[in-house]
C-alpha cells in the first residue's frame, strides 16, 4: 500500500474510531501508523516525519524535537504534513525554546532535549484517555483547561478552582516509564522521554559499502518530501469523480 494510501486510511479508521468507542482517533491510528517496525524514517522508528517547516520562534527546523513527528501528519500537505487536523505553527503555542522562567516554570523532565516540545503538553500514545491526548485532565471536554496551564503557569492560575494546594500536586499523564506502567505521576517525577540511540538512517542515503537493504528501489511508501502526497491523493479523487460523473449506460431494450 502507498504511503498516502496508508495515511488516508489510517485518518479514516481515526475517525470512525471516535464515534464507534470511547477510544482516541490514535487507537485507529494504530502503532503502525506512527511506528514503522522496518522501514522508520526516525528515531523512535518514527513511521513520520515533516522535514519541511521551521520553527518560526527559533527559525531553524524541528529536529530533535518530537514535533517533526507529529507534524508529518498534523500539517497541511503543503508544509510536508497529511493534512491530518493541521495546526499551524505560527499561532501555535511556542515550543523548541530553554524556557524563560520569568514566564513559565517547567521541570526538566517535562522537557524534550532541554526544550519545551508538542510531548510537554500531550502525551499521544492511545493508553492516554484524557481530552485532546492532554498529559493533564482536563476533563471530557477540557472545561477545568486551567489545570494543564497550571503544571508550567501557576501564577496565573487560580489554584482553588484547579483544586490544587501547590503546583507540585498537579498529575501528569505518562506512558514512557513501562516498569511503571501508563497512568498519573507527581509533576517533578513524570517521564515524558527516555534516550535511546538515533541509528535509523534516512532511506535512500546508506554508504556505499553499507549492506545492501533488501530493496533496490526506494518503494512507493517512503515518506518522501520532495513528493507532494496530497496532490497524488487529490488526483486519485478527481479520477473517481469523473467515473462517477459519467452516465451510465441503459441496458438496450430488444
Ligand atoms: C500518535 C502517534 C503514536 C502512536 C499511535 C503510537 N506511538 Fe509510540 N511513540 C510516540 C511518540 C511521540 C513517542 C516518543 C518519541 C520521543 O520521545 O522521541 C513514542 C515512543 C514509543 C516507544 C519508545 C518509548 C521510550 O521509552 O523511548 C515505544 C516502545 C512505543 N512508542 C510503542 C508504541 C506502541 C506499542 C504503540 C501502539 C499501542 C504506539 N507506540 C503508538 C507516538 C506514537
Ligand atoms: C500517523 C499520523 C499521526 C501522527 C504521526 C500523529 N497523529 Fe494525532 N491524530 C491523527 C489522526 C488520524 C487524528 C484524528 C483526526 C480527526 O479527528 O480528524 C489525530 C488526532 C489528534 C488529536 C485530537 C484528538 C481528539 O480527541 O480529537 C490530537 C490532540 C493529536 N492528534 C495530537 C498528536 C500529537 C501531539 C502527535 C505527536 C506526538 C500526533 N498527534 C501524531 C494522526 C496522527
Ligand atoms: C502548551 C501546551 C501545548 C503544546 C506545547 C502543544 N499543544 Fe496541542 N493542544 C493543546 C491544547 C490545550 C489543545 C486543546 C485545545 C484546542 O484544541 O485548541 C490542543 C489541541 C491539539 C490538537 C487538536 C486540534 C484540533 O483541531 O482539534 C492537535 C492536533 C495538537 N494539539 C497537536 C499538537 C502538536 C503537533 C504540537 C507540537 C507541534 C502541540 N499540539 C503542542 C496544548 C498544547
Ligand atoms: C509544559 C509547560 C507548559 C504548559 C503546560 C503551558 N505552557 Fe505556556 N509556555 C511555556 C513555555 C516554556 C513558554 C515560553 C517561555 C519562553 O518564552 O521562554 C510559554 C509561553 C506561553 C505564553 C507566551 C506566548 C508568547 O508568544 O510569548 C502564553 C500566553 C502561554 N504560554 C499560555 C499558556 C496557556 C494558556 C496554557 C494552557 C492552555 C499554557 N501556556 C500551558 C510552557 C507551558
Amino acid at each position: 500500500m502507498n504511503r498516502l494510501k496508508k495515511i488516508a486510511m489510517v485518518a479514516i479508521l481515526g475517525l470512525l474510531n471516535v464515534g464507534a468507542y470511547a477510544a482516541g482517533p490514535h487507537d485507529g491510528v494504530t502503532c503502525l501508523g506512527c511506528h514503522s517496525a522496518h522501514f522508520a524514517v526516525d528515531h523512535k522508528i518514527f513511521a513520520v516525519k515533516n522535514t519541511n517547516q521551521k520553527n518560526p520562534l527559533t527559525k531553524k527546523s524541528f529536529d530533535k524535537l518530537v514535533a517533526k513527528n507529529c507534524l508529518g501528519c498534523h500539517q497541511l500537505a503543503e508544509y510536508g504534513g497529511a493534512g491530518v487536523k493541521p495546526i499551524h505553527m505560527h499561532t501555535t503555542h511556542p515550543i523548541g525554546m530553554v524556557p524563560n522562567p520569568k514566564i513559565a516554570s517547567v521541570p526538566k523532565n517535562m522537557l524534550k532535549d532541554g526544550k519545551l516540545d508538542c510531548v510537554s503538553c500531550h502525551e499521544a500514545h492511545p493508553s492516554n484517555k484524557n481530552f485532546m491526548y492532554l498529559r493533564v485532565d482536563t476533563g471530557a471536554t477540557g472545561e477545568n483547561i486551567q489545570k494543564l496551564c497550571a503544571a508550567c503557569h501557576d501564577a496565573k492560575v487560580d489554584y482553588d478552582s484547579v483544586g490544587i494546594k501547590k503546583i507540585q500536586d498537579i498529575k501528569i499523564f505518562s506512558a514512557m516509564d513501562q516498569e511503571k506502567g501508563s497512568g498519573f505521576f507527581m509533576r517533578d517525577e513524570v517521564r515524558i522521554e527516555n534516550q535511546t540511540p538515533e541509528y535509523v538512517k534516512p532511506l535512500g542515503k546508506l554508504p556505499e559499502n553499507d549492506l545492501a537493504p533488501n530493496y533496490t528501489a526506494q518503494p512507493d511508501w517512503v515518506y518522501a518530501p520532495e513528493i507532494n502526497p496530497q496532490a497524488e491523493l487529490n488526483k486519485e479523487i478527481e479520477a473517481r469523480e469523473k467515473q462517477s460523473a459519467k452516465p451510465k449506460e441503459t441496458p438496450k431494450v430488444k
